[in-house]
């Protein structure tokens, strides 16, 4: 790890501060354009061709290069203390990574210990994070007991901190998890303050009886973790979810889509007019639960995660036609990762190894791979799933999330020609694992811009601890909440026909 450096304000980072990107071909989530663009100061200033700039500038050269908004990865889970032990992705190296495959924001999710407040933990985080993050973070905050002091602690973040999401789980019975009566007051709680309510879904209930039964069996490898919790105990909390999100007027984003049935209920929810969004992970894109069978135990631990990869291995695919045609609209990581002495934890025991996974570095590249080289998803559609429609629903919008001008100039010049191949040998997130490893994708990240400041320089990773910020997430994203508004001004009463008015005129009139 480098030593950690004062923040450098960025006016005084002189050679740095004006930059020309030439002849790329610009992507947004909704057109593709051949334009310059112009940076100075950390903000996108001019798209144009034949841009008058100031002397100095430094020039890149995109031809042949898709621009686009950088990365933003909703989903992060950086030195979380879970399951006995702690991620060993910390906020450098984690934000490390997320820049060195492309992402240029990420979300973090502060989760109280114990015994601790909302606030504690947003202070924690807030006093851990801020010094070490090498590219702009958010905080969604965790809510994992229900109180009335909870309560007013969540209404003090949206209002006074920049928090705008919290994640309640319907999982991880006895620690997290939060029963219904709760779901429904934790989520008219983010309704009464404008936030989105984010839901893990599997019934935990289910998951505590099935790991007791497979235990008893002797099943106690890391293919029980997922035959302990299958395909329909996560659709039946996903659905759940959506019916109570429903009858609040809350709107609803659930975190990591595993499974083609619970992609399909919440494409159905959507359908039937619930406002919810789905996010499925580059792990369900990129691998499958297939591995669970691997004969060696590391390598089967190395893919345990909550909800589980699933073992159809038809599963990718099926997700990433979900997310190409609309029925899913968020990619994220789930970036938590655990070396092999703290996946061993649950060695003889599969209940015990800690849960999570690598992805903030390859995100990018698996979506890209799976999806625009596949044939599957237009870049347009790569833009919106990894990037905007998160700026969008988190009320980043559009300072983050798009190309244009005055947005910040987080910005990815993504060559579709070069190919790498994924591996923990050469990957620069901590962990000694990747559950990509030998992948080869298209697609890589030539230059990563963060904030007008170039962190990836042809390939090369020259990324600034402690250079990234903060950014606050305000309430009542206009994107969410029109629709929840529009839903609340339609009328309530009864439309009755022309013949019955008649009717009743004549008895009148009788
Ligand atoms: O297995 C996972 N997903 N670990 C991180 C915690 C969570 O549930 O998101
Ligand atoms: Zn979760
Ligand atoms: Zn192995
Ligand atoms: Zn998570």
């Amino acid at each position: 790890m480098s030593t950690p450096v004062k923040k450098v304000p960025i006016h005084l980072q002189s050679a740095q501060n004006r930059l020309l990107i030439k002849n790329g071909k610009i992507v947004n989530e909704d057109e593709i354009v051949d334009n310059d663009v112009y940076v100075e100061d950390g903000v996108i200033k001019q798209l144009g061709r034949n841009l008058i700039i100031p002397g100095g500038t430094r020039v890149i050269d995109a031809r042949g290069k898709y621009v686009m908004p950088g990365g933003i990865d909703p989903h992060t889970h950086f030195e979380l203390e879970f399951m006995g032990t702690k991620s060993v992705d910390d906020f450098y190296q984690g934000t490390k990574a997320a820049v060195a495959g492309g992402t240029t924001m990420i979300i973090d999710f502060a989760i109280p210990k114990q015994g601790e407040s909302l606030l504690e933990a947003y202070d924690r985080y807030r006093a851990t994070a801020d010094e070490k993050v090498c590219c702009d973070y958010g905080l969604h905050i965790g809510v994992t007991s229900w109180n009335s002091k909870v309560k007013e602690e969540m209404a003090i973040l949206a209002r006074d901190h920049g928090i705008n999401s919290f994640k309640v789980f319907m999982a991880y019975k006895d620690t997290f998890m939060l029963r219904d009566p709760e779901l429904i007051e934790v989520f008219a709680a983010c309704k009464d303050i404008g936030a989105v309510a984010q839901v893990h879904a599997e019934n935990g209930d289910l998951i505590a009886e099935n790991t007791k039964r497979l235990l008893a069996a002797g099943v106690t490898g890391p293919e029980g973790h997922e035959m302990s919790r299958p395909e329909e105990v996560e659709a039946e909390a996903v659905n759940r979810a959506c019916v109570i999100a429903n009858q609040v007027n809350c709107p609803l984003y659930v975190v990591h889509v595993m499974s083609r049935s619970a992609a399909e209920e919440v494409e159905a929810a959507r359908r039937r007019g619930v406002i919810v969004w789905g996010e499925t992970l580059a792990a369900a894109l990129g691998t499958d639960g297939t591995q669970y069978a691997h004969s060696c135990w590391r390598h089967a631990a190395g893919h345990v995660l909550s909800p589980p990869l699933r073992p159809d291995p038809d599963t990718p695919y099926n997700l990433m036609i979900k997310l190409a045609t609309g029925g899913l609209q968020v990619t994220g990581s789930d970036n938590c990762t655990f070396n092999s002495e703290q996946k061993a934890l649950g060695k003889n025991d599969f209940s015990k190894i800690p849960n999570g996974v690598n992805g903030v570095e390859d995100r990018m590249s698996v979506v890209w791979e799976k999806g625009v080289q596949a044939g599957i998803m237009n870049p347009t559609r790569f833009v919106a799933v990894t990037s905007t429609n998160a700026a969008k629903i988190f009320n980043l919008y559009p300072r983050k999330g798009v190309i244009a001008v005055g947005s910040d100039a987080d910005i990815v010049i993504w060559d579709p020609n070069r190919k790498r191949t994924i591996s923990a040998e050469t990957h620069v997130q901590a962990v000694d694992f990747n559950i990509f490893e030998g992948l080869e994708v298209h697609g890589v990240p030539e230059y990563v811009i963060v904030n007008g400041r170039v962190c990836v320089d042809e390939c090369d990773v020259k990324v600034v601890h402690g250079y990234g910020r903060f950014v606050e997430t305000p309430v009542y994203p206009p994107y969410v909440y029109d629709l929840i508004s529009e839903r609340e001004q339609k009328p309530r009463g009864v439309a009755r026909t022309e013949v019955e008015l008649k009717r009743y005129a004549e008895e009148d009139a009788a």
